[in-house]
Order: structure tokens, then C-alpha cells, then sequence
């Protein structure tokens, strides 16, 4: 069996989001990969295929793990975990898992969360107990707490629930009608720019800071309350703009950063950085018209360009 999972950017509202604003996230495309089989021996095997690595467990031995201590299998093994745990099973069957990601890690697309979301559904479906997506979710969510002590609804909700979520306070709200319509139809770039210099929670306290943020977070707010109504992708890409540069006013933009989103708004609709900021990842709306041009001149700039769309 393969489990396909998506990833996550956030179009509008990061860091607005940590003080009680809204912010909007989407599925996007760019998948992770599970693919499990079942083992006559009672094994847990895991293998990470981009970074060729594995790891063989005693099935048994898996509820006492402290998954923290297994490096980069941390999220799948807690993930499978608190999975077997939850459906509250004595598991007889030991299995195979095979990952593959086309996700970038640690530059906000939700690499880790969908290798989780994507385990859960996988280890589960193996042992016939098809689980909810409120239950998946909330497990996904405990996974990540657990290993990153603190943790957002935001990515292990819209790589579970796919299309497109508001959050705000910790909470979530599917987003359907027109505005999911008009974003099913829209080609994004999701353009890798650089290493982030700095992990998010040292970005969110930076941002915390700066005097005026709550003025810039209103005005963040504004453009979402405008973005939602506007199924217009040349309206649209001019609000995305306008969101990056209130998120640079914030410190959180690098001079690269600014260079690709500076094509993205001349060759496509509108461009800003997604995610927490100090490099990572541009998001651009691709105007067919000159998408030939948007990436050529973005080939100039030595970094990664992944098409994508929204996943629902
Ligand atoms: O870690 P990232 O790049 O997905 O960014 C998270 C978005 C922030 O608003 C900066 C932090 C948060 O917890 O919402």
C-alpha cells in the first residue's frame, strides 16, 4: 500500500497568525511518499530513501522508544507510535516502510509533518483501522509536539484536511466555495531561495520586538480580508506582493529572497516569501503568459523551482 501526503505553504498571515490573526494555508502538490508491506518477522524496517538510511526495530520494542533519540527517523517512529497506541492494538504483523519525499525540508513547506500525517494513514489503514481525519490530525499534532516541544496546528491540519484552511488561535476553518475554485486554477512556483539562517521559533522572537508589528499585522489582515473575495489572479498576485513586503518590514526577508520575489512579481502575477522567513522558500503565481521568461530569469539565480498547485 502507498500513502501520498501533501505539503503546505502559507499564502498570507505568517507570523500575523502567532498574535491572533488569521493567516491561510494550502495543500499543495508536492508529495511525500509511504509505501508499507508486511513482514513475516515481527520487525519494524524503515527506510529513508532520499538520505539512504534504515533503521530495523523489534516490533515490541516500539511502545517503549523514546522516539526523540532516533535522529531522522524521529517523526515517522513516533508517528507509528502513538499511531499504535491510539488504535489500542497488540500489533502481531511487523512491516516495511519506504519513504520518498519530494519535499524540501527546513524551509516551511511541512516536510516532517507530512512524512507524519503520511505514516499515521499508512500504519493504521495496515492494521484495518481506518482512522478520521479529526483523529489523524490530532495525532499528528501530538507527534509533533512531542518532538518539537511546541508545535502549530497549522501544517499537520492542512496536509490532513488538504485545500485551503484558515487558522487563527490554533484552530481551523476549511475554506470552500468561490475562493477554493478560483485557487484550484491557479499554477504556483514554489521556488527554494536559500538555507534558512535561523529556525522559526528564533524568527517569531524576533519578530516580537518590533514596535510596530501590530500596525503591520493589521494591515496583513486587510489584505486577507481582500485576497478571500478576489478571484482574480492579477488582483491576487499584487495582494501576495503586498503581504511580502509588510512581512520584510518585519526583518524577515533576506536580500535574495527579495531579488526572486522581485522577478515573481514581474514575470508572474505577484510573489512573497512563505513560511517563517531568513531564507527558505518564495511562492509565485505563474502567469502563463510569461512563464517562459519567469523561468529563465529565475534559472539565473541558482535555486530550486518546484510547480505546483493546490491539493484537495
Ligand atoms: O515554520 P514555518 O516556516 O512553517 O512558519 C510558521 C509560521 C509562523 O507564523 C512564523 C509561526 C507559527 O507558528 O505560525
Amino acid at each position: 500500500m502507498v500513502v501520498e501526503t501533501p505539503s503546505k505553504v502559507i499564502l498570507f498571515g505568517e507570523h500575523a497568525v502567532v498574535y491572533g490573526y488569521r493567516a491561510i494555508s494550502m495543500a499543495i502538490d508536492l508529495t511525500s511518499s509511504i509505501k508499507i508491506k508486511k513482514l513475516d518477522k515481527n520487525e519494524v524496517i524503515l527506510n529513508l530513501n532520499d538520505l539512504n538510511k534504515s533503521l530495523k526495530l523489534n516490533l515490541n520494542e516500539i511502545k517503549n522508544i523514546n522516539p526523540n533519540n532516533f535522529g531522522d527517523f524521529k517523526y515517522c517512529l513516533c508517528a507509528i507510535k502513538n499511531t499504535i497506541d491510539y488504535i489500542n492494538i497488540e500489533p502481531k504483523s511487523g512491516f516495511e516502510i519506504n519513504i520518498t519525499s519530494k519535499i524540501p525540508v527546513s524551509c516551511g513547506l511541512g516536510s516532517s509533518a507530512s512524512i507524519t500525517i503520511g505514516t499515521i494513514r499508512a500504519v493504521s489503514k495496515f492494521y484495518n483501522k481506518e482512522l478520521k481525519d479529526d483523529e489523524i490530525a490530532k495525532l499528528g499534532y501530538m507527534v509533533e509536539k512531542e518532538i518539537q516541544g511546541k508545535a502549530s496546528i497549522t501544517d499537520t491540519s492542512t496536509i490532513t484536511y488538504r485545500g485551503i484552511l484558515e487558522i487563527k488561535n490554533n484552530k481551523f476553518k476549511k475554506i470552500k466555495g468561490e475562493f477554493k475554485d478560483f485557487l484550484k486554477n491557479c499554477k504556483f512556483l514554489i521556488v527554494y531561495v536559500e538555507k534558512r539562517k535561523k529556525k522559526t521559533a528564533e524568527l517569531v522572537n524576533e519578530v516580537a520586538k518590533i514596535e510596530n508589528k501590530d500596525e503591520i499585522f493589521k494591515e496583513i489582515d486587510n489584505i486577507i480580508e481582500n485576497a478571500i473575495k478576489t478571484y482574480n489572479k492579477d488582483d491576487f498576485g499584487k495582494l501576495m506582493t503586498k503581504n511580502h513586503y509588510l512581512l520584510k518590514k518585519l526583518n524577515i526577508s533576506t536580500p535574495k529572497i527579495d531579488k526572486v520575489v522581485e522577478i515573481g512579481n514581474k514575470y508572474g502575477f505577484g510573489a512573497k516569501l512563505t513560511g517563517a522567513g531568513g531564507g527558505g522558500c518564495v511562492i509565485i503565481l505563474v502567469d502563463e503568459e510569461k512563464e517562459k521568461e519567469l523561468l529563465k530569469e529565475l534559472n539565473k539565480e541558482n535555486v530550486k523551482i518546484f510547480k505546483c498547485k493546490m491539493l484537495n
